[in-house]
């Protein structure tokens, strides 16, 4: 077995609703999911030595093995019976980490997507391995756009978002412990909803949203850090439509309509001493 290597891409959230609290302590959502452009590269090569061994590019996104999902997830195919050596795993991180932009979970879908011919040859399944091990890890083994429901790994197939847009992203810097179990525990069940407006955005594909898809998490964000109100402000002022949030944040996306223009205004937006990122919307494989 030689060296081989994989992108894993970001996504974005088209709209978010929260329908309420389940028996098993997840939530039941409603949202759309759609991939960019934005990759992490991973590449896997058997190694002599006996344990997996990982190399973070650049070395500051370094992420310990206990947390490391590309780790987990080696390390779940093997429980379920499939037989892999220790590998020797490199990882370019480009997607900003715990940021909404789900890098870790399409880190951890790429990895069994590469080892794919052995998870069926060993009668294992990879949905279930996904599903176990996050719940947007599943959206990232199929289509380009997906309605999302149940904890997120119920997915309808949604036509492919118009390929000419482009899209800003701004990252705030922001480290916050337990990011998604504490978004998810900040949002009042007063704001809760009946998924409908995310239902909306789904049927209006491959058209992209006009006016900012409605996230419940923006306003758990904004009230539980305040000072992030200027991130998008500093995204219209700079010449985005909108400034939506991506998944439980802190990242906010503009959709753009041509790369010229994603440049110029992630450039206008850096000014503000903010993380930016510019990708096309809806990377396929
Ligand atoms: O599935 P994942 O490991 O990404 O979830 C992390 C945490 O986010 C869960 O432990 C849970 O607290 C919360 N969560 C939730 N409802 C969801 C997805 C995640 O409450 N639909």
């Amino acid at each position: 077995m030689t060296r081989r290597t994989i992108e894993a891409p970001a996504k974005i959230n088209l709209g978010l609703e929260i329908l309420g609290r389940r028996p098993d302590g997840y939530h039941e959502i409603r949202t759309v999911m759609c991939t960019i452009s934005l990759c992490d590269t991973i590449s896997f090569e058997p190694t002599g030595a006996d344990a997996d061994e990982f190399d973070f590019k650049p070395a500051t996104s370094y992420v310990p093995t206990e947390s490391n999902l590309v780790a987990r997830t080696l390390q779940a195919m093997r429980r379920a019976g499939v037989g892999i050596p220790p590998q020797r795993v490199t990882i370019r991180k480009r997607i900003p980490a715990a940021a909404g932009l789900g890098g870790a979970s399409s880190d951890a879908a790429a990895t069994l997507l590469i080892f794919e011919e052995e998870i069926g040859s060993n009668g294992a399944d990879i949905d279930a391995l996904a599903a176990g091990l996050g719940s947007d890890v599943p959206f990232f083994l199929h289509s380009p756009a997906a309605l999302a429901s149940g904890r997120g790994e119920i997915l309808q197939p949604l036509p492919p978002p118009d390929p000419d847009r482009w899209i800003v992203l701004a990252t705030p810097r922001l480290a916050i412990e337990n990011k998604t179990s504490g978004m998810y525990a900040a949002v009042d069940p007063a704001w809760w909803s009946s998924g409908a407006r995310v239902e909306a955005v789904a049927s209006a594909l491959p058209s992209l949203p006009s006016k900012a898809p409605f996230n419940v998490f923006e306003r758990a964000l904004l009230r539980m850090y305040p000072q992030l109100e200027k991130v998008p402000r500093a995204m219209v002022d700079a010449g985005v439509a909108f400034a939506a949030l991506t998944g439980a944040g802190p990242t906010f996306y503009g959709l753009v309509p041509g790369e010229e223009d994603a440049r110029e205004i992630a450039e206008r937006i850096r000014t503000a001493g903010i993380e930016v990122n510019v990708a096309r919307v809806g990377w396929k494989r």
